[in-house]
């Protein structure tokens, strides 16, 4: 049986094992891994019996029809160095690395080419994978691909040109919001005996309960603005601070993330650049 192959057992290789699993959409028998660090594939073995963990990438390659690499940017293009002799014309190649185009894998691999910018939330069955595939993958082969993350979350398919905006806006999107909340409770805590984790508790209930209630009740932001600040109240006031003082701050966040992007792109540019195309 040709398998589902996955090359890197970090936080993202592991989150869409066990999404994968929870949600049904794979077996266990389906998954054949590998990683640098064996110890971490014994205890992967613990945990799922029936997964197939290799030590080496390049027998792998040779098992799968689908193979997700979920290595460092930097480390993407010696994997896919190591492996090219191995795979099959056939394989679908899905690499879900940041700053890692489509036409960085196709120096290496001539065949179908999906890119994959999933989130952390899919964990939890929520959230965005971004999806883009490249001219070789047929209908049928983007449909299973897309089926897989579509079981994890939501999914979206778009330009590529778009990849480093959206992801801004999904995959990075945990990390940036759990920073603004952090400095939300930090300017709170002068004003009461709470302590930073109390207040914790209670932002994280109300983002939750807000989250939910806009999808539950279909409401968009400015009609949950419109429930809570009453007007010369209290949250107006506060709004009113937030409207004034956040554009200035999130065009900055948006230039540094997007500078950030083209600098890493950058070096993996010069990466790729020393690999002549060749077909596999
Ligand atoms: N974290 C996110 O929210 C997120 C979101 C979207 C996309 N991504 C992308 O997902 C990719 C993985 O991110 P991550 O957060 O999971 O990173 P990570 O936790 O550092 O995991 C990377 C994994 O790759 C393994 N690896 C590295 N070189 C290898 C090699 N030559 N052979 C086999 N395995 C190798 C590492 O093994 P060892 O642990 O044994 O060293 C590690 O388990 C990155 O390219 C990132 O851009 C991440």
């Amino acid at each position: 049986m040709q398998k589902i192959g996955l090359i890197g057992y970090g936080s993202m290789g592991s989150m869409l094992i066990d999404a994968f699993l929870s949600s049904q959409i794979l077996k266990q028998e389906e998954i054949i891994i590998s990683t640098r660090t064996q110890t971490k594939l014994e205890l992967l073995k613990q945990r799922f019996p029936k997964i197939q963990t290799v030590k080496d990438n390049r027998l792998l390659a040779k098992e799968c029809k689908i193979l997700f690499v979920c290595v460092e940017p930097m480390e993407v293009k010696r994997i896919l160095d190591e492996i090219r002799k191995e795979v099959s014309r056939e394989l679908h190649l899905v690499s879900i690395a940041a700053c890692v185009t489509i036409e960085y894998l196709e120096s290496v691999f001539n065949g179908k080419v999906t890119k994959v910018i999933p989130s952390v939330t899919s964990e939890v069955g929520f959230g965005v994978s971004l999806i883009c595939h490249n001219s070789k993958v047929g209908s049928e082969d983007a449909l299973v691909v897309e089926s897989l993350f579509n079981a994890i979350g939501s999914i979206k398919v778009i330009k590529e040109k778009h990849f480093e905006i959206a992801a801004d806006l999904t995959s990075c999107a945990p990390g940036l919001i759990s920073a603004i909340f952090l400095e939300y409770i930090k300017a709170s805590l002068p004003y009461s005996d709470f302590s930073p984790s109390d207040t914790e508790d209670m932002l994280v209930s109300t983002f939750y309960g807000t989250a939910k209630l806009m999808q539950e009740r279909n409401l968009g932001f400015n009609e949950i603005i419109k429930r809570v600040a009453t007007s010369g109240g209290i949250t107006e006031r506060g709004v009113e601070v937030l409207r004034k003082g956040l554009p200035s701050l999130f065009d900055s966040l948006f230039k540094n993330t997007l500078e950030k992007h083209g600098e890493i792109k950058g070096v993996l540019k010069t990466q790729f650049n020393s690999n002549l195309r060749t077909d596999l």
